[in-house]
């Protein structure tokens, strides 16, 4: 168990906390676990009728952490996991997600990237600071979206939007998530976590039954959502050993900029 993630129920709500601020709550594979974990433990429990992500330190996340995906994509299909079958920690959370049946609410202050956007597409209310800020930069990572937001993305926001944020890369601040449908509500920051947690105790405390059924109908069939994070994942894991996915990666841990027509024309030796 990781201490970058702490879990409390209250209220019928189980709080899902990131406290990995000094590395801008960038997820780990032991803090994927321990999300994947928690999602499996409400399913599990009647006293749970809702889980809540929350950042710290005015993050919410920076998204897959960038050291973890270096070492997975050279060790690639060699590694005792990936011979084993066992997916990725990552994936074995993003494929969580949309089997979920429980209401999930998000509390986002500051950066959210990657997953630490595409996550928010899963839940069923978000409440951001005026500090938030959403990115996906997959597309200059030499990657493809993730977590099913191919599919949510364009289903949320309309084609327009979802390319902008997803295949472009535009951050969008909190009033443009707003207005792109992502957030619910934008809220001062020492008002977020007590916001969110009152929407999500107030969902915690409606008839448990009534609430699953009614979600389930409004979500319709999550396995259209499962085979979109599939089809992504495949794509994702073939880039992610390509020469310019590699060069985004080490760029970023040498803090430069890429140089993806040198990485192209070093591969072709
Ligand atoms: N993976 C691993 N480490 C990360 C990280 C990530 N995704 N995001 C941030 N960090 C680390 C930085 O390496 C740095 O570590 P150090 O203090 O040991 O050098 C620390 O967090 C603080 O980040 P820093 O870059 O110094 O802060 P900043 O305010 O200048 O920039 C970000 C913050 C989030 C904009 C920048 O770190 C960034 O672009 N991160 C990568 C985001 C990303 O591409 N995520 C993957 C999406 S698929």
């Amino acid at each position: 168990m990781t201490q970058e993630i702490e879990i409390k129920v209250e209220g019928g709500v189980q709080v899902i906390r990131f406290l990995r601020a000094d590395k801008k709550n960038a997820f780990t594979g032991p803090m994927y676990n321990a999300m994947s974990e928690a999602l499996d433990g409400a399913e599990r429990n009647d006293a749970i009728g809702v889980t809540m992500f929350i950042g710290s330190g005015g993050v919410f996340s920076a998204g897959n952490d960038i050291n973890d995906f270096m070492r997975r994509a050279q060790a690639g299909a060699t590694s005792p996991e990936a011979a084993k079958g066992i997916p990725a920690p990552s994936l074995d959370f993003i494929r969580r997600l949309p089997k979920a049946t429980k209401p999930m609410v998000a509390a986002v202050d500051g950066l959210a990237i990657g997953v630490g956007t595409t996550m928010l597409l899963h839940c069923d209310l978000v409440y951001a600071t005026p500090a938030a800020s959403l990115r996906t930069p997959f597309l200059d990572l030499g990657l493809v979206p993730e977590a099913g937001s191919s599919l949510l993305g364009p289903e949320r926001m309309g084609h327009a939007r979802a390319f902008e944020l997803l295949i472009l890369g535009e951050p969008f601040s909190a009033e443009r998530a707003l207005q792109a449908g992502i957030v619910n509500a934008v809220v001062p920051a020492d008002q977020l976590e007590a916001t969110a947690l009152k929407a999500a105790k107030r969902l915690a405390a409606k008839p448990r039954e009534a609430l699953l059924t009614a979600r389930r109908l409004m979500r319709q069939d999550p396995g259209r959502i499962a085979a979109m994070i599939d089809a992504e994942s495949k794509a994702y894991q073939t880039l992610m050993r390509s020469p310019e996915a590699k060069e985004a990666f080490t760029a970023f841990l040498e803090k430069r900029p890429p140089d993806f027509a040198k990485a192209r024309r070093q591969a072709k030796g």
